[in-house]
Order: structure tokens, then sequence, then C-alpha cells
């Protein structure tokens, strides 16, 4: 294979300041002041002890290869390296060691949308960047249009971009990253923001930007999408590669890595519990079959999740949804308790009440589930959301696969009813 992006010991030290000496480069401050208004709020930066002086490696020795076509997503947890990566491969940052090697045209979409200036208007920004990437302004004035159009912009591009939206940013970022036929394009986390329409949007365009055989480095939290875009995943951890490959593999241990099962929550502290004026949440659990909280089951086996809630204002309605989300992150089912025989629709004296909502078995497929409830009152009109309060695993039944072994995939995997006839044949049947 002859490599179109080559990484070959690649180190990146920091320094942390009381001046926080986050920026190395003009560009970055740029990129920085911009980056501002879409920081989604995670525990990676600033989680650090920031002793004056002291220095950490966000990178630490990677190495790896790209070759020509290949679409790579880069997974990890907050603050493993993944954006310093992609920013050291798009020269927004030095390396303190080590070298890349690029045979190409690259253009980058980071947390940002790097490379664009505020005070000029989208028009404009169009241009600049594809000057940057080499290209003539007459070839610019013909992908122009598709630009315009794919970011949905028509009526904003003599804008200043400073004055777009977030997702008005993003929009123009990736078209502009997409559609300017860079050999390689670099994005981090674009997903990330932009509504659904347009998340979709994006990944219809990345694979098509693949399929003319271009090479795409892909940062996202998205495992769905890593899993289904990706020809190969590298999972990054305190700055050094731990994996790397397959992308279905790769993603399942970075997701199977340092989770803990947690059958219940209990908030033992009634005046910290997460709620409203009006109630508060006071537990969460699974049971199984048997009633042991628990957080292993069988996927033939049916569970309940009981939601327990104190009534803090007598006469309210009060009822309780469940929401459940797969390991790909992807939102499996909600319920929610009004259709609940004793107690719906009541008016709820003081107290302590349990909403448990019952699961069949052999509904859901193997693997692990993420549970988050709402409590909710008066017709819905008041509601507390609580995310990820338990989780659970579920172990493959053998009775559930019969004689099949193979791969099952799905989001839900029910026992469906099948027959089979024989239509033509020595044993046709003529009923
Ligand atoms: N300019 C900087 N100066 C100092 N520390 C930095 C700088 N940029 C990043 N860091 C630190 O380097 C580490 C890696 O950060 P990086 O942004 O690459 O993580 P990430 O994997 O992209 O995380 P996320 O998933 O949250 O986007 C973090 O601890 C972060 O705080
Ligand atoms: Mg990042």
């Amino acid at each position: 294979m002859t490599a179109i992006i080559r990484v070959e010991d690649l180190s990146k030290q920091y320094r942390l300041g009381a001046d926080n000496t986050y920026r190395d480069t003009l560009r970055e401050v740029l990129t920085d002041a911009l980056r501002a208004p879409f920081r989604r709020a995670h525990n990676g930066k600033g989680s650090r002890p920031a002793g004056a002086g002291e220095t950490f490696w966000a990178l630490k020795d990677v190495s790896f290869e790209v070759a020509p076509g290949e679409i790579v997503g880069i997974v990890g947890r907050n603050g493993a390296g993944k954006s310093t990566l992609l920013k050291v491969l798009s020269r927004i940052t030095q390396p303190t060691k080590g070298r890349v090697q690029i045979y190409g045209t690259s253009a980058s979409l980071l947390e940002v949308g790097t490379g664009f200036h505020p005070e000029l208007t989208g028009r404009e920004n169009i241009f600049l960047n594809g000057a940057m990437l080499g290209m003539k302004r007459a070839e610019i004035a013909r992908k122009f249009d598709e630009i315009v159009a794919f970011a949905e912009l028509d009526k904003f591009i003599d804008t200043p971009v400073k004055r777009y939206s977030s997702g008005m940013y993003v929009r123009l970022a990736f078209a502009v990253a997409a559609h300017l036929e860079p050999d390689i394009l670099i994005i981090d986390e674009v997903l990330a923001v932009g509504d659904a329409a347009f998340q979709k949007k994006c990944l219809g365009k990345i694979s098509a930007v693949a399929l003319q055989g271009r090479t795409v480095l892909f940062v996202s939290h998205n495992m769905v999408a890593v899993k289904s875009l990706c020809t190969r995943a590298i999972l990054l951890q305190i700055g050094s590669v731990v994996e790397e490959g397959d992308p279905a593999r790769v993603v399942n241990h970075y997701l199977g890595a340092g989770r803990v099962s947690r059958a219940e929550t209990i908030w033992a502290d009634p005046m910290h519990a997460p709620g409203t004026p009006a109630f508060r949440l006071r537990s969460v659990r699974i049971r199984n079959d048997a009633g042991e909280v628990t957080s292993e089951l069988s996927t033939h086996e049916s569970f309940r999740v009981e939601v327990e809630y104190e009534n803090l204002s007598a006469g309210s309605a009060l009822g309780a949804t469940v929401l459940l989300y797969n390991s790909d992150g992807v939102h499996v089912l909600s319920s929610l308790s009004n259709r609940e025989a004793h107690w719906h629709g009541r008016a709820f004296p003081k107290g302590l009440f349990r909403s448990t909502c019952h699961f069949p078995g052999n509904l859901l497929p193997e693997g692990r589930f993420d549970v988050s409830v709402l409590v909710w009152a008066n017709n819905y009109s008041i509601s507390h959301r609580e995310d990820y309060v338990v989780e659970f695993e579920l172990h493959e039944s053998i009775d559930a696969r019969a004689d099949y072994f193979g791969d099952w995939s799905g989001v839900v995997r029910p026992l469906l009813d099948w027959e089979t006839q024989c239509l033509e044949g020595p044993e046709t049947h003529s009923d």
C-alpha cells in the first residue's frame, strides 16, 4: 500500500499554565474564538490539575498509515487526543515529536470549521477556502452553487459568517470541505451539530466522497456512523493508539471498556434528589424474573424497571416514562405509564410511589442498554428527565437461537412466528 497519510511516532505535549496557554498558533486563536458557542459540555478539557508550568502528553507515540480511499474513524473518550491528532494532521498545530507526511491536498472540518474568517461573508469564505486548497477561481466558481445548495444558505451567503447560527456555520463548513474535492477530508465531530436531517445528508456525502476514491479521516462519538461508514477504526486512549482495525471490533472494545453495570440508582438524600417542586425521583432499578435487582439478564427472560418517586404536592396526577438506548446510542423505545389501571389520571396524595414497567422476554437482542427515565405530572405539563440512570446487559439465550449461531443484527429481536408451505412439489397440499 502506498500511504496517503503517514504518521510516525507523533507526540504532542501541552503545557498547563495559570494563563492556560491554550493556543499555540494565531490560527488556533481564531478557531477557538469561533468554537466557543458550539462547545459541548464535557469533562475533557479543564479536568486536569492545572499546575503552573505542568506539562502532559495529549498524544504519545502515535503511528499509523492511511491508504488512499480509506475511511478511517477515530474514536475515544473525551480528552483522548482525537481533536489534537486532527489538528496536527491539518497543520493547525505543530507536533512536539514525530512527523506527519501527507501526499495530497486536504480539507479539514474541525470542531469548528477551521479556516473560516468571521468577518468575511459565506461567499468570500468559500473562495478563500478554495484558494487555500490550491484551486483556481474558476474551479471554485463551478462548485459554488452546489456548495450553497448543500448548505441550504442561499439567502445568507452574503452575510458575514460571524452572524451565522452554529447550525448554519457547520452546514457551510461541511459543504465547503466536502465539495472542494480535496484528496483527504478531515472531519471532527461535525455530526454532533446540526439537525437530524442535515446529519443524514452529511453521512451520505461522506460516503459519496469516499466512493470517489477520496480519503476520509473522521472523528465521531456516533458509533453507528463509525461502524457503518468507516473501513477502519482507530481507538485512542489517553493519547495512544490502543486498538486499530475492523470498525465493529474497535467500537465494541471502546464501548466495553471501563463501564460498570448499574442495576440500581438510589437518591438517598431527598433534598438532593432530582425532580421539580411537585415531585422528586427517589430510585430506579432493574429486577429480573425472580425479583432480584440485577443488571445481568438473559435475552429470553422478562424483567422490569421500577421508578420510585415522591409526590410533594397533594392532588397532582403523576406518572413515569422509561426510555431505552442501546450501546450504539440508538433510542430503542419509550414507554409511559399512562395506560396503567390503578393510579393514572388520579389525584395522588403526598407520598412515595412506584411505577413499574414490565418488559417481556425475547424483545431485545444481546448487548448493553441504558435506561433514562422521566417523571411527569398534570397532563405532562411538568416533567423531569434523568438520563442513563441504570443500565443492564442482555446475554444471549441459546434457546431463542435454535440451531443458528451466526450474526444476528437488529435493534429488536422478537421471536416471530413463521410457517413454511410447499407450494409446488411432491408434498403440495391443496388447503
Ligand atoms: N491547546 C491546548 N492546550 C492545552 N491543552 C490542550 C490543548 N488542546 C487540547 N488540550 C488537552 O489535550 C487533551 C486532548 O484533547 P483533545 O481535544 O484532543 O481531546 P478529544 O479526544 O478531541 O476530546 P473530545 O472527545 O472531548 O473532543 C485534553 O486533556 C485537553 O484538555
Ligand atoms: Mg475533540
